[in-house]
């Protein structure tokens, strides 16, 4: 699998995200996790919330048994999410770092992010929590989720320019307002509507990567659009285009987003090592610029 800069850090293309783990068996997050090292995806996406926190200890149990594979990770956590709230204050984010890394049964996390804006944060505590969790050499890089482009600037006055290196935010084949916003400016038509600042643009001018969560998922986590019956138009440019490269549909949908020139990673929640291998074949493969409006055009966007 190729591999990108992510903020000095050697990172994969593809990221496994482990929100999907918390049911599995010690021998099944094995599997998972050492053929994904196998296939070149070593960067992994945890959130405290996640399971309830069972995720991040699952892959901690897995951790304690392989202490030789942590070097070969990237692990990325988010915080910021609490019940019925989100908070970015600075006990809060101390204390969910703390817990994180407990959890992981880690020293340190490669990444930390805020899960999902909290209206009410005050920049220079978030900037204080960040400092000394640095400084502690408990989180290397930092990066927010779900954050749109006035967020990520108000943030970066008190934490100082390029300090945000992540945004996680939706974004799929069928999910892609923010492509379509750039595509349909000053237009009447429902693709016109800016819903997030120009995140994309935003992102890509200050080189703050993108990670596509849900990749897969149509709506909001309302199930996978490969081989939906809501998406036969996709489905049948997909089954057409992946059998040119000799790749899968879903490993196309991964492949379709890598050819962005924003140079985004996506997090891929399949818990299936075959899933993520052809995925990971995919990653490979370069789809024309053609194709790839191709596919944009069959997820039911018109071009004005
Ligand atoms: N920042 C945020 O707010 C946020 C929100 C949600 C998620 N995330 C992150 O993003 C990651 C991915 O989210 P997700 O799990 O919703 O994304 P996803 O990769 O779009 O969906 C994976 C789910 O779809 C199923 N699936 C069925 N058919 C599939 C196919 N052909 N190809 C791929 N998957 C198929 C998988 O089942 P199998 O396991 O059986 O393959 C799995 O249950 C999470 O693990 C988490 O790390 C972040």
């Amino acid at each position: 699998m190729k591999t990108f800069n992510l903020a000095g850090e050697t990172a994969s293309r593809v990221a496994q995200g482990c929100m999907r783990i918390a049911n599995l068996s010690g021998d099944a997050v094995d599997r998972l996790v050492k053929s994904d090292l196998d296939c070149g995806v070593r960067f992994f996406d945890h959130a405290d919330i996640y399971g309830g926190g069972a995720c991040e200890e699952r892959f901690g149990a897995f951790l304690r048994a392989n202490p030789s594979l942590r070097a070969q990770m990237l692990i990325q956590t988010k915080c910021g999410i609490r019940p019925g709230r989100y908070d970015f204050s600075r006990e809060h984010i101390l204390e969910a770092a703390e817990g994180s890394l407990r959890r992981l049964g880690v020293d340190y996390v490669d990444f930390l992010l805020l899960h999902r804006p909290d209206t009410l944060m005050e920049p220079d505590e978030v900037a204080e929590a960040f400092d000394r969790l640095r400084r502690a050499g408990k989180v290397r890089h930092f990066g927010v989720s779900n954050h749109n482009p006035m967020q990520i600037a108000l943030l970066s006055q008190a934490l100082g320019e390029n300090q945000i290196v992540v945004n996680q935010l939706q974004f799929s084949l069928t999910n892609a307002t923010m492509i379509d916003a750039g595509i349909n400016v000053n237009m009447e038509n429902a693709g016109a509507v800016n819903r997030d600042g120009s995140v994309l643009e935003y992102c890509r001018l200050h080189r703050i990567t993108i990670q596509p969560w849900s990749p897969f998922q149509h709506g909001f986590f309302e199930g996978p659009f490969i081989g939906s019956d809501k998406y036969p138009a996709l489905n049948e440019k997909l089954e057409e285009i992946a059998r040119r490269y000799d790749i899968t549909p879903t490993g196309l949908a991964i492949a379709w987003i890598l050819r962005h020139p924003a140079r985004m990673q996506p997090i891929v929640g399949s818990v299936r090592p075959e899933r993520l291998r052809e995925i990971a074949r995919a990653a490979d493969v370069t789809i024309t610029h053609e194709e790839w409006y191709e596919l944009y055009r069959a997820g039911g966007r018109k071009i004005p």
